[in-house]
């Protein structure tokens, strides 16, 4: 696997393979990679020749309040995961080729609305950091498909929305969540748990699950309402605050309407230094 840093090193490569005629598949990634992440790679796999996976912690994307210097950063060992499933390509950027003129003053992406919803609403700014990274990196790996994970369930549904509504050319693939065995959706931030936080965070997957299957055995009209809140006692009797439980039509994150038939739940809450999402779509 090769490793390439700037611009010009990553616009050669990818012509030389376009020049053979190659397909491109791209993953991008802010490291400190799991089997989660590694799922995108195989994934990618299937739907072209060659795959180019990005690892950047993008500032654009992390609040004033939020711990960017703390966010874990593992190279070394990212490399060795990334060469055991067969990567073609790591593009490894520094902030200053991303954003070379800084990005207060630069050019932005927003997709509107679904932005501002769920985490946009926890977390002002995060989506349009999201949105404008992706675009750049599109623009610079020109890939024929990309592979987000269902777990940001949001994000894919912000950068699906960008991709329509601008007319880029890359395909869109998502793939399903890997989880621990405990349920525990995994991330990279779970690695902010302690062993007693660890044992307490699979309530979050455990809750949501509830709610599916209440939702399911429940006649029209369903209080919503109640059945949110029910969940919400129920992840806090566990010991994790919920940020929020929200059920949603499952495209437009808009708030579920009674007839809507595919929905899904979105869920944040804290524990200890993380703050933990998951999502679980319901066909009714
Ligand atoms: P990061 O959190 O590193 O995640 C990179 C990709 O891995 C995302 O598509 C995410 O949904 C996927 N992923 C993470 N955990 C997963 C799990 N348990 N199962 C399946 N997929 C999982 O998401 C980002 O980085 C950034 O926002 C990024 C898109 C790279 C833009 O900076």
């Amino acid at each position: 696997m090769n490793t390439v840093e700037n611009i010009k090193d990553l616009r050669a490569q990818v012509k030389a393979w376009r020049m053979q005629g190659l397909t491109i598949a791209f993953v991008p990634t802010m490291g400190n990679l799991h089997d989660g992440h590694l799922a995108l790679v195989k994934a990618a796999h299937r739907y072209a020749d060659k795959v180019i996976v990005s690892i950047f912690v993008n500032p654009m994307q992390f609040g004033l309040s939020e711990d960017i210097d703390n966010y874990p950063r593992t190279l070394a060992q990212d490399k060795a995961s990334l060469i055991s499933v067969n990567t073609d390509l790591l593009f490894t950027p520094t902030a200053d080729t991303i954003y070379p003129k800084g990005y207060g003053d630069n050019s932005y992406v927003e997709v509107p609305n679904i932005s501002d919803l769920h985490c946009g609403a926890s977390r002002p700014g995060h989506f349009r950091g999201v949105a404008t990274v992706v675009c750049k990196l599109f623009n610079l790996v020109q890939p024929d498909v990309a592979c987000f994970g269902s777990k940001d369930y949001q994000q894919l549904q912000v950068i699906q929305t960008m991709v329509e509504d601008l007319s880029m050319p890359v395909d869109i693939i998502p793939v399903e969540i890997i989880r621990e065995k405990s349920g525990l959706a995994m991330s990279s931030r779970n690695g902010y748990l302690t062993p007693e936080e660890l044992a307490i965070a699979p309530a979050l997957y455990k809750t949501l699950q509830w709610l599916s299957e209440e939702l399911r055995k429940s006649h029209q009209p369903r209080d919503y309402a109640a059945l949110v809140m029910q969940a919400s006692e129920q992840i806090e009797k566990a010991g994790l605050k919920t940020d929020y439980i929200n059920l949603c039509h499952a495209q437009t994150l808009a708030p579920a309407m009674p007839n809507d038939k595919e929905i899904v739940i979105l869920a944040a809450a804290y524990l200890g230094k993380a703050r933990l999402i998951d999502n679980l779509p319901v066909s009714l």
